[in-house]
């Protein structure tokens, strides 16, 4: 589903400042997979969700379900690929109300953009994916965004990012900024979207726990170089003391 060819990222090339974020690196994930990438800092994973979303142009080739992306733009790419970042703050408008939101979220991922705005039919069918967070926020929909607290932004981005028909989920330390309890909340409803809408999804993460809990596949950065990485079957025979030697 996803595909690296030799994908490598030189930051600042031929300046006293360059550095190579990502050596070449060949990956291949398969369709509905869910990948945590671990790492320590500046290990280079945003770097590797950055080049699949094309938010940086990388060297080597990037394929989508086939497809060669390399060469579209990030905007091009949107339909594709949803993502969702580690502040709150990224992704949603804090002036506009929870349905609103909604809304340019859905307007973004339309070719043909329809001519009909925020009706019942919008609102119901927002109300009952949101309601699957049971969180209550269906409740607040019409409450401006900027309103809610870190972790119901959160919860609501990530239902926005899977509304979408994208068949990839990024998400870059998405419960960096949550409190354990709705840090809980945010991964357990992450994984129950992505098996329901069938997605294939890759997550940074520093924590150890939630790393060893979510997803079916593992990939350890280190210094630009993809050092470690596990299928299924790998992950599922994975200790928890095997996950924390890694950072030894
Ligand atoms: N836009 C940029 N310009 C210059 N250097 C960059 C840029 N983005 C990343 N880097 C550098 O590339 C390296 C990898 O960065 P990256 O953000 O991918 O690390 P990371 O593994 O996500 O780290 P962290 O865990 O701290 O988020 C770092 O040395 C970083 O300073
Ligand atoms: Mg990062």
């Amino acid at each position: 589903m996803i595909e690296l060819i030799q994908v490598s990222k030189t930051f600042n090339s031929a300046t006293p400042q360059q550095i190579a974020a990502l050596k070449p690196i060949n990956l291949n994930l398969p369709a509905q997979s869910f990948t945590v990438v671990v790492g320590s800092n500046g290990s280079g994973k945003s770097t590797l969700l950055n080049a699949i979303a094309g938010s940086i142009d990388v060297k080597g080739m990037i394929k989508i379900d086939g497809q060669d992306v390399t060469a579209l733009a990030e905007y091009e790419r949107s339909r594709l690929v949803a993502r969702l970042f580690q502040n709150p703050l990224t992704g949603t408008a804090a002036d506009l109300t929870v349905i609103e939101n909604f809304r340019l979220a859905y307007l973004r991922t339309q070719s043909k953009k329809p001519t009909v705005g925020i009706n019942e039919t919008f609102v119901a069918q927002v109300a009952s994916k949101v309601s699957m967070l049971e969180l209550g926020l269906e409740n607040k929909l019409h409450q401006k965004m900027g309103s809610l607290s870190g972790g119901q932004r959160q919860a609501l981005t990530l239902v926005m990012a899977v509304m979408a028909p994208s068949a990839i989920l990024l998400m870059d330390e998405p419960t960096a900024a949550l409190d354990p309890n709705a840090a809980k909340i945010l991964m357990q409803s992450a994984q129950q979207l992505i098996e329901a809408n069938k997605l294939t999804a890759l997550m940074v993460t520093h924590n150890l726990k939630d790393a060893y809990t979510y997803g079916n596949c593992i990939i350890q950065m280190h210094d630009g170089y993809m050092i470690k990485q596990l299928n299924q079957t790998e992950k599922h025979a994975l200790k928890p003391a095997d996950l924390y030697n890694w950072f030894m």
